[in-house]
């Protein structure tokens, strides 16, 4: 299709849609019943996953949310800092008023005096002068910018040195039936027109969507229409919206100088997780991570998003040693009791990948061994509680050795830096 519209009037009326539909849709009253929880930016993954479960907890965490919307990661962030009672700021910043308005609200109602706000342009952090971050997060906003390899530039050069970063972009197969009915409603409504009138003709369109629409197709968006307003607006009208392949995405990160530390979750990206045939898996294993990850983005189809954590080049931390009896195991979210309840009787957990549910093989013990991780607890707390109930070192070692090894690559079960 031909772009008629100039890159400045596509950045001109993406920065209206933000201002007349804040994303995404929130209400503050909300925060006083539950805390949104998800990737990037939980507190757990950072410290395990872009400081290797090495950075000292009581070392202050200055992080930045760039195009924090109305504050989902800021808030996660925010309020779990402040649970733990770690040391550090949370800094939030937008172009949108509305947005940061809303952001804002649900930082009052939990009293957060851990977050400020700042209104301005990620494309102008120079003026901005925020100072450097430990932890930058960019989650759905990349992929919406005039030049997204700029403004990676940009926010790289405000990360501290050895700071890291959570990113999340778009990804075009779990998108499939989207971009056909953004280019549909591109005729009908086109982007210069006010937002309200573009939302109208998209509620108009889709009360009568075909049944055979790619979009209706995909079970990725069953609920594209419960997230409101803004969530229809940001799904069907955005002005500037692309979708990265995991290879394009690496290739953007490499060229801004950075590299991955982990794919989220690590085993949606691991092929073999779901191709159990040996013949395919030999083939599988002799591919570099970077195909593999590839080739599983082809094959499962549902792949709408990728988030990552990305340091500088040559400067991803040394993973830490899980099989050390100092090392400090953690539940990332969910406790280990229920996560024990969730496994089947043939010892697997059925793990949902977005819609592919896949059931993943965990050695029989860890049903009793998962209760036990509780944040305090060392590996060498966990062999001596399974010594006493019959299990030798040897054998804890194994068990415990798979069980992380499985439920680390599902972020399930991280490490805990030291205090
Ligand atoms: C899809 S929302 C994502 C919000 C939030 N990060 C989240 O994941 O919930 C994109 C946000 O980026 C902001 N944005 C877009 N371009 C921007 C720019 N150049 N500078 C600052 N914010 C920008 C928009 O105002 C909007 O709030």
């Amino acid at each position: 299709m031909t772009d008629h519209t100039s890159p400045d009037a596509r950045d001109t009326g993406l920065a209206a849609q933000y201002e007349a539909y804040p994303y995404p849709e929130r209400n503050p009253q909300d925060e006083h019943r539950r805390l949104l929880i998800g990737s990037p930016s939980h507190l757990r993954e950072i410290d395990y996953w872009v400081f290797g479960a090495q950075r000292p907890r009581s070392t202050p965490l200055r992080a930045l949310v760039a195009g924090c919307g109305t504050g989902d990661g800021a808030i996660m962030l925010a309020t779990q800092m402040a649970r733990e009672g770690r040391a550090g700021e949370v800094v939030c910043l937008d172009r949108s008023s509305h947005a940061l308005s809303i952001a804002r609200a649900r930082a009052e109602a939990r009293e957060l005096g851990n977050i400020r706000f700042v209104e301005g342009s990620l494309t102008e952090l120079e003026t901005l002068a925020l100072g450097h971050f430990d932890y930058i997060d960019c989650c759905g906003v990349l992929h919406h910018l005039p030049d997204p390899k700029a403004a990676l530039d940009g926010l790289t050069s405000i990360l501290a040195p050895g700071g890291g970063m959570g990113l999340m972009v778009y990804a075009p197969y779990g998108r499939t039936g989207v971009y056909m009915l953004q280019e549909a409603l591109e005729q009908l409504a086109p982007c210069d027109e006010p937002p309200a009138t573009r939302l109208d003709m998209a509620k108009r369109v889709m009360r009568h969507l075909p049944a055979t629409a790619w979009l209706r197709q995909n079970g990725n968006f069953g609920d594209h229409l419960s997230g409101g307003d803004a969530g229809l607006y940001d799904l069907l009208l955005n002005p500037r919206d692309r979708a990265y392949t995991i290879g394009a995405f690496l290739d953007l990160l490499d060229g801004a100088g950075l590299e991955t530390t982990c794919l989220m979750e690590p085993a949606r990206y691991d092929p073999a997780l779901f191709l159990p045939d040996p013949k395919v898996r030999a083939r599988i294993a002799h591919l570099p991570l970077r195909e593999q990850a590839s080739l599983a983005e082809s094959l499962s189809g549902n792949m709408a998003t990728h988030v990552v954590y990305v340091t500088r080049k040559g400067r991803k931390p040394t993973p830490p040693d899980a099989s050390s009896f100092e090392a400090v195991p953690v539940m990332r979210e969910i406790p280990g009791v229920e996560l024990a309840k969730q496994m089947r009787a043939d010892h697997t957990l059925p793990f949902a990948f977005g819609t592919l549910v896949v059931p993943v093989p965990l050695p029989a013990q860890a049903r009793g061994l998962l209760p036990l991780i509780d944040g305090s607890r060392t590996v060498g707390d966990l062999a001596a509680i399974l010594a006493t109930r019959g299990v030798p070192d040897t054998k804890f070692r194994t068990i415990w050795q798979e069980t992380f090894h499985t439920l680390e690559r599902l972020n399930r079960v991280l490490l805990l830096p030291p205090a």
